[in-house]
């Protein structure tokens, strides 16, 4: 399948937030990616529902919304009230997973689940057949603009290996520290949804920047 890139846009200009959005409908990417925090399971916070559901009434391109909370089963309907077509948890927040992935697709949306830096590929082998996505972080969740963590490649590796068996239509999405100097590594590793926020926003031309990172 040919790889899709979600700008995001915790690294957009709040006070600008339309005219950012509608820089990424103009672009070749394909998602919006939207970054939730909430100051407990990161340690930053980033912005909630009004904003996510003044971004959909914007975008002509889906949401990715990644939640980086604690207990998101209680936040799963608002997210889809406010716009979200997918919902990403995170594995170590949900200690009961396989029944908020299934509340996440009852809801309609496409159904992640992210994994932190430390935590391993092999922890979704009873679950990988369930999920529409995987996102490997790529830095640990909390900030944009940190640098990218090489072990990356391996898990990649793994997750890639695990999906051609359990579940080939996997989205394979990574998540922190994307550019041009690791895209064509990234996808060669077997990522195939790549977020880009700073390297994208922080960009002279960011619709440039996207379409460099479609077309390595
Ligand atoms: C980090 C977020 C990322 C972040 C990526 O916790 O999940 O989506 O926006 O930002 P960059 O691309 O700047 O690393
Ligand atoms: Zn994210």
């Amino acid at each position: 399948m040919n790889h899709l890139i979600a700008p995001s846009i915790l690294a957009a200009d709040f006070a600008n937030l339309q005219r950012d959005i509608e820089m990424i409908n103009n672009s070749d990417a394909d998602w919006v990616h939207v970054d939730i925090m909430d100051g407990m399971f990161v340690p930053n916070i980033s912005f909630g529902f009004p904003v996510v559901a003044a971004t959909k009434r914007h975008a002509t391109k889906p949401l990715d919304v990644h939640l980086m909370i604690v207990d998101p089963d209680r936040y799963l309907k608002a997210f889809k009230d406010a716009g979200a077509n997918g919902i990403t948890v995170h594995y170590e927040a949900c200690p009961h997973l396989h029944r908020t992935v299934q509340a996440i697709k009852e809801l309609g949306c496409r159904a992640g689940v992210a994994l932190n830096p430390h935590t391993p590929v092999a922890l979704l082998e009873d679950i990988i057949a369930d999920l529409d996505m995987v996102l490997i972080m790529s830095v640990n969740p909390g900030f944009g603009g940190q640098k990218f963590i090489a072990n990356t490649y391996k898990k990649l590796n793994d997750l890639k290996a695990l999906s051609e068996k359990k579940n080939p239509g996997l989205f394979i999405e990574v998540d922190g520290g994307v550019d041009q100097n690791n895209v064509k590594e990234l996808l060669q590793a077997g990522a195939n949804v790549l977020v880009a926020g700073s390297s994208v926003f922080s960009s002279a031309i960011p619709a440039d920047a996207i379409y460099n990172l479609k077309h390595p």
